[in-house]
């Protein structure tokens, strides 16, 4: 029986988990899911944005899963602190193109790690007489361990590349310490090939030659603009899943907001939900059902009338998340 926290959050976050909720109930798994408040909806009710207790059940917890959450004015964001308070360092983002979507690219399949602790989402930011300032916090420990995982991630996956993106000729001194532990960790890796590029030229090659690459790893704000673009390159947020790991602990969840533009419309894509689903069933080792959901799901993209808008289709949440309950196999 594995212990799951739920995070659904506001907008089409709940939206999606029922999706995830809807499919994992179908697997041949237990699963104890504890539900846990988050968001702008959570701020309404408690005056706060991330109640402890929310914290308290992640942190016991086999895995958390979380839908997407409203920003907060004046609050920190809740799922930045989440991912800090738990020290899940590492965002896995895998960029992969599915059959039967329109893409710009249909043969990608790589993944980009942002650090996700530190850098300039440190939350270090105040006024000052003539404007304001944030600090950008780039440490020697956290950047040699997201290199770490970058390299281990590619023992583990089979690839044979890992690119690091920085901006060090002119952050010199923090990307200057992000650049060398990259070297630093490479050494450990021989056979696995290092290189680096600066962040303005990866955002280019990213669109021209994205086949080149197979694992990138990079600071926060520079992961989550590179990871926004390249899910653009494979048909969009609707698609994209993410996994944030610790050591001990990983929190799952679709790249995307909570989308207040089509919030309780119920027609949000439950894919990148799905995704993250398939990435935390692997995470437990669920390695079966990761492939049987990742099949169904396949199945769906490629062939079904039940597409939701942004894929074109005229389906709902529902009805594309009952055809991959149809297709799951059993
Ligand atoms: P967003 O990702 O919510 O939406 C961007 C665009 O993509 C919208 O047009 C939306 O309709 C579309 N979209 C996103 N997910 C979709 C899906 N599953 N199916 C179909 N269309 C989808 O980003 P936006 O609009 O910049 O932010 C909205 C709110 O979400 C803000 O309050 C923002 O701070 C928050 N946010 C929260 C995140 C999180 O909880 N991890 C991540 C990003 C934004
Ligand atoms: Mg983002």
């Amino acid at each position: 029986m594995y212990n799951i926290t739920v995070i659904p959050g506001d907008g089409i976050g709940p939206e999606v988990m029922d999706s995830a909720i809807t499919i994992l109930e179908c697997l041949d798994i237990g699963f104890d899911f504890k539900f846990a408040w988050a968001g702008e909806e959570c701020f309404r009710r408690m005056g706060t944005n991330l109640p402890s207790e929310t914290i308290r059940l992640a942190k016991n917890s086999d895995a958390i899963l979380f839908g997407a959450v409203s920003t907060v004015p004046n609050q920190r964001s809740a799922i930045v602190t989440l991912r800090k308070s738990l020290d899940l360092y590492a965002n896995i983002r895998p960029i992969k193109s599915y059959p039967g979507i329109k893409n710009i690219y249909s043969d990608l399949d790589f993944v980009i790690i942002r650090e996700n602790t530190e850098g300039l989402y440190s939350g270090i930011e105040e006024y000052s007489d003539t404007g304001a300032t944030a600090l950008r916090v780039i440490t020697h420990k956290a950047s040699k361990r997201i290199c770490k995982k970058a390299f281990e991630y590619a023992l583990q996956t089979g690839k044979k590349k890992v690119t690091a993106v920085h901006k060090a000729n002119i952050l010199k001194k923090t990307d200057g310490v992000f650049k060398d532990s990259f070297y630093h960790i490479a050494k450990d890796y021989p056979q696995i090939k290092s290189e680096d590029f600066y962040v303005d030229a990866m955002a280019m090659y990213l669109i021209i030659q994205p086949q080149d690459y197979e694992i990138i790893v990079t600071t926060n704000l520079f992961g989550d603009i590179l990871s926004d673009e390249a899910a653009g390159l494979v048909g969009g947020l609707g698609l994209a899943p993410s996994a944030n790991l610790g050591d001990k602990l990983g929190l799952f969840e679709p790249v995307h907001g909570s989308a207040p533009d089509i919030a309780g419309k119920g027609i949000a894509n439950p894919s990148a939900m799905i995704l993250s689903v398939i990435m935390m069933l692997e995470y437990l080792q669920e390695n079966h059902a990761a492939e049987n959901l990742e099949k169904a799901l396949i199945k769906v993209l490629k062939s079904s009338k039940q597409l939701t808008p942004d894929l074109g289709g005229r389906g709902t949440t529902k009805s594309m998340t009952n055809e991959i309950k149809e297709n799951l196999d059993f």
